[in-house]
């Protein structure tokens, strides 16, 4: 539908050649004029051209202009529709504005009258069009919120779960981890064989992990408690170094090469480590589970520019098929179904980074690989 700055367009249907001709040329220098001469042909040319009015005789043989009249209101029940009536047929011009006619004029018109009729009609029809477009624009806007809303709903519940969730996980993992105690005291009184230093390495590493394991739980404990967790002076460089550490059996066992070529500053930003590491980790445990199939490889630069970080990740994995490459970080998009995904961690990570003022981009070929960088800014380091 047209409702801009072009000229409006008006239909005049009249089997008579004399007030349509004069209509056409009275009319022509501000419309754009279309003429039918009976109600068949005007039906047409209102179906192609979506005129703005239309001007029509009452009185036609064959098909009636009250005829006409129901039939263009069939097709469109908005559209202003001006009657013109034979001097004096005042009962006619009555029945065809109880018929939906929207004005009339009497035969033979004054040109400025005539004029004025059609304008008043023409910004009638306008105004209606406008206001459908809004209507329909509102609907979509309205559509949008409620799919958000849902959505939110969805995270609001999950949350309530995780609670429950974090609270049962914390009696096992305060279990385990006294037994990694006893045991890494057990070990450390043990006689030094080769095997002994090993296991002690590994335990290190169980070690760490269930301590980070302790902070998440703590962490979501507090969840919402903005006082819970002040920023501190850390070291990105120091975390992806961790991070990397703890990941690496996991990228070995599965045949996926990891590499790694961290800087040597200390890359500090002020900021929550727990959530920089959590971050991190989600980026590179996806980049090693996209890439187990091809036994690829995945590297990990981590490199300080002026007053930014540049964490990157590059697989030779499966790589991410466009049609999904924008909903990677929506919550709950997983192409990993039941078997491991929910679909969280990107949404975690995207998070976490834009509450450091950071950046995440990906860039992917499917059956190729895919790069993820997170840029953070370290103008807070002191
Ligand atoms: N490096 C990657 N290579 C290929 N696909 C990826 C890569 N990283 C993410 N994806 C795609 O993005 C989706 C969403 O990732 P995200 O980390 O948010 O969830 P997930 O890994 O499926 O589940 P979760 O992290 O909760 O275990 C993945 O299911 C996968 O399809
Ligand atoms: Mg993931």
């Amino acid at each position: 539908m047209t409702a801009g700055t072009e000229l409006p367009q008006i239909l005049v249907i009249d089997d008579e050649i004399g007030p349509r001709e004069s209509l056409r040329m009275l009319l022509k220098p501000n419309y754009r004029v279309h003429t039918a001469d009976c109600v068949e042909a005007g039906i047409k040319l209102l179906k192609e051209q979506n005129p703005d009015t239309i001007v029509m005789d009452i009185r036609m043989p064959g098909v009636s202009g009250i005829e006409g009249l129901r039939q263009i209101r069939e097709i469109d029940p908005h559209l202003s529709v001006i009657m013109l009536t034979g001097f004096g047929a005042l009962d006619t011009a009555k029945e065809a504005l109880r018929l939906g006619a929207n004005d009339y004029i009497s035969k033979p018109f004054d040109a400025h009258e005539m004029q004025q009729v059609i304008d008043r009609n023409v910004e009638r029809t306008r105004a209606h069009r406008t206001s459908e477009h809004a209507a329909s624009e509102i609907k979509e806007l309205n559509n949008r919120l409620l799919q958000q809303l849902a959505q939110k709903e969805r995270l609001a519940s999950l949350g309530q779960a995780s609670a429950e969730f974090v609270h049962d996980l914390g009696n096992p993992l305060t279990i385990v981890w006294g037994y990694v105690q006893l045991l890494a005291k057990r070990l450390e009184k043990s006689d030094n064989s080769q095997q002994d230093a090993s296991s002690v390495k590994e335990l290190n590493i169980i070690e760490q992990n269930v301590r980070l394991c302790r902070e998440l739980l703590t962490m979501w404990q507090s969840y919402g408690n903005v006082e819970a967790s002040p920023p501190k002076m850390i070291s990105v460089s120091g975390i992806v170094r961790e991070v990397l550490k703890g990941i690496s059996p996991m990228a070995s066992e599965n045949g996926v090469e990891l590499k790694s070529n961290i800087c040597e500053d200390s890359c500090t930003l002020l900021g929550d480590a727990l959530q920089i590491s959590r971050a991190i980790q989600n980026v590179v445990v996806n980049a090693v589970q996209a890439t187990i199939e091809k036994k690829g490889t995945v590297t990990v630069t981590c490199a300080q520019k002026d007053f930014y970080v540049d964490l990157r990740v590059e697989d030779t994995g499966a790589g991410i098929h466009p049609a999904q490459l924008n909903r990677i970080f929506d919550p709950y998009f997983t192409t990993k179904q039941a078997k491991s995904g929910t679909g969280l961690g990107l949404y975690i990570t995207k998070k976490v980074v834009e509450d450091h003022s950071g950046s995440i981009k990906v860039e992917s070929t499917s059956g190729v690989g895919t790069v993820f960088t997170i840029r953070l800014p370290l103008q807070n380091a002191e």
